[in-house]
């Protein structure tokens, strides 16, 4: 029997190479005054960033331009939104990256009320969004987030105090996903390995969590297939469309997949990471996912408790394994030692070239969470993982 389950909304999604060209109608079917964010890597594309540029004014009344040069702070939504509140928006682009599409997404939230962020974040503020919005389209130009499908913006502070928090509501998932492969081209390479990373992890950590469903464990199964084809080929040539349209394609699969079944110890861990030592979120993921597999396996076959998570362990080993007749514990280390080349072929960095020292564990795991991971790692377990990649 298929047991019970629930898909939150789901944007309009534009898959195509070249649909960038469609963006200035799409728009303009949500209104013609347009507040486009982005970030300056898209700007220092010239000929890209002028077609867009020179659509978008074409087609519409006004276009207001910002741009979105790190991960968003509540201080950065606000002054956006403060800029542009006056201007009666009809529809927010964000053009971007994993950054930039959740500035868009927080910006599109807060504009209808001209309202201040910060109070409205998970674990921070004291007050729920409504879900108002502004109409709002997703344009990613990393495969990695999977922003364009979340029903979320992460805002984020660093330093002493420092958070990582969600902006959440159903409603915020982007009306609208234009996915252009061709824009991500030019995404340079260690961007391409951590934010590949990131996907993959999110499409595991959804495909294990303790609430996936059959049918996210569908999508992740498809998102994970594209990636183990795609992820070297688009690390080692950035100009392969077809391992960048497998790896945007991921990436999309990812941001469904975690909205609905949540993620697992790598994302509870990530935000302390990402808030305290400015360890960027990709890399996170990338630098933990074998250690944090590893671990989280271990603990499963030391209790042999949970037999369904064992199983999609040894699946997933024979997807990335060229052996055909292996048994299940074949399979399931096979996956773990092929994420440990990963990491090694994508030349992720250690935790340790962030200033992260042994002494820090402790503070980490104070604040992580191990949210649906399928094995409830102990501290003990968590510093292990941990300490390997210092
Ligand atoms: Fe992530």
């Amino acid at each position: 029997m298929v047991k019970q389950f629930t898909i939150k909304p789901l944007p309009s999604i534009y898959f195509a190479v070249g649909s960038i060209e469609q963006l200035a109608s799409l728009a303009n079917s949500y209104g013609k005054r347009l507040l486009v964010l982005t970030g300056n890597s898209l700007i220092n594309q010239e000929n890209v960033w002028e077609k867009i540029t020179a659509s978008l004014q074409q087609n519409s009344s006004n276009v207001f331009f910002s741009t979105v040069g790190t991960e968003p702070s509540p201080e950065m939504i606000d002054t956006i939104v403060q800029n542009h509140y006056p201007e009666e928006i009809d529809t927010v682009i964000a053009i971007g990256g994993g950054s930039v599409l959740d500035a868009g997404k927080a910006v599109s939230a807060m504009l209808p009320g001209g309202n201040s962020v910060q109070e409205f974040l998970e674990g921070v503020g004291s007050k729920n969004p409504d879900g108002q919005k502004i109409p709002y389209i997703a344009v990613p130009t990393t495969a990695g987030t999977g922003s364009e499908a979340t029903n979320n913006a992460v805002i984020t502070r660093t330093g002493d105090g420092g958070f990582k928090k969600s902006l959440r509501h159903d409603n915020y998932v982007p009306d609208a996903a234009l996915i252009d492969p061709a824009l991500m081209r030019t995404c340079p390479q260690d961007i391409t390995a951590a934010c590949g990373m990131d996907t993959l992890t999110q499409l595991v950590e959804g495909f294990l969590s303790t609430k996936a469903s059959e049918m996210t464990d569908a999508l992740a199964w498809s998102g994970i297939k594209a990636v183990q084809r795609s992820l070297i080929s688009a690390f080692q040539n950035g100009d392969d469309l077809q391992a960048r349209s497998d790896m945007a394609y991921g990436s999309l699969c990812s941001g469904i997949v975690l909205t609905n079944s949540g993620l697992g110890v790598i994302h509870g861990m990530a935000p302390v990471l990402g808030s305290l030592f400015n360890v960027p979120h990709g890399v996170v993921c990338g630098t933990l996912m074998a250690a944090a597999n590893e671990a989280s396996l271990n603990h499963l076959l030391e209790r042999r408790n949970d037999c369904e998570s064992l199983v999609k362990y040894a699946r997933l080993g024979q997807l990335f394994s060229t052996k055909e007749d292996g048994s299940a514990e074949f399979y399931q280390q096979a996956f773990i030692e092929q994420l440990y080349r990963l990491t090694e072929a994508l030349n992720l960095p250690l935790l340790s070239d962030f200033g992260i020292t042994d002494r820090d564990i402790v503070t980490i795991i104070s604040q992580s969470e191990t949210k649906n991971n399928p094995a409830a790692l102990t501290d003990a377990e968590m510093a292990a993982l941990l300490k390997k990649r210092i």
